[in-house]
């Protein structure tokens, strides 16, 4: 197994749409095995591929429910190909945070309960209806295929702290340089909430 480099907001790879999977082979497999693998080093409970630099509509989850006799359950797997069917018009609260935005949490409101379409890593077809934090986290990673990214759906002050906050974040790891003018089309202004 090899642990991947996750990419921090700032890159391109994460403003882009991802595409369909069309091969359900061996190397989608290790795919989607690295990207779990890199996802619980670090901590997370949601990777999409964008996130690995690589543009397929792929991402991982787990999230560990802990039972009533203290036994600590994994929910998770590989998700390809995700299609939203429906969701609630209930809304839940709650924070949230992204592995390309390393310790920032925000609160931001998401669907209560959704239903989604999706293929395993063997293409086969399945339908889930899924509530609370596993709804949160699946349109998280959906969002990520299509290039968008938690921070646009942030309240106007918090996205603002949130893009300082990884501005800093990136020179600080040396990723930018300081007194570099912005590239063309800055990438940190991001792209407008829908
Ligand atoms: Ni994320």
């Amino acid at each position: 197994m090899a642990q991947m480099e996750i990419r921090i907001f700032g890159d391109p790879v994460l403003r882009q749409r991802a595409h369909d999977v069309q091969d359900f082979d061996g190397r989608l497999a290790t795919l989607a095995q690295d990207m779990l693998e890199t996802m619980r080093l670090a901590d997370g409970v949601g990777l999409a591929a964008n996130q690995v630099g690589v543009l397929k509509r792929l991402f991982t989850w787990e999230v560990p429910i802990e039972g009533e006799d203290g036994d600590v359950t994994r929910h998770g797997g590989a998700v390809v190909n995700p299609t939203l069917i429906d969701s609630s018009e209930e809304l839940q609260d709650g924070d949230e945070g992204c592995l390309s935005f390393p310790g920032l949490f925000y609160p931001v409101q998401r669907p209560l309960r959704v239903e989604v379409s999706y293929q395993d890593l063997a293409g086969d077809d399945h339908t889930v209806q899924l509530e609370d934090f596993f709804a949160r986290v699946w349109l998280h990673e959906m969002d990520h295929l299509n290039g968008i990214l938690f921070v646009d759906h942030l309240a106007k002050h918090d996205r603002r702290a949130a893009l300082r906050a990884i501005r800093e974040y990136r020179l600080e790891q040396g990723l930018d340089e300081p007194d570099k003018p912005a590239p063309p089309g800055n990438l940190l202004l991001g792209r407008r909430s829908r």
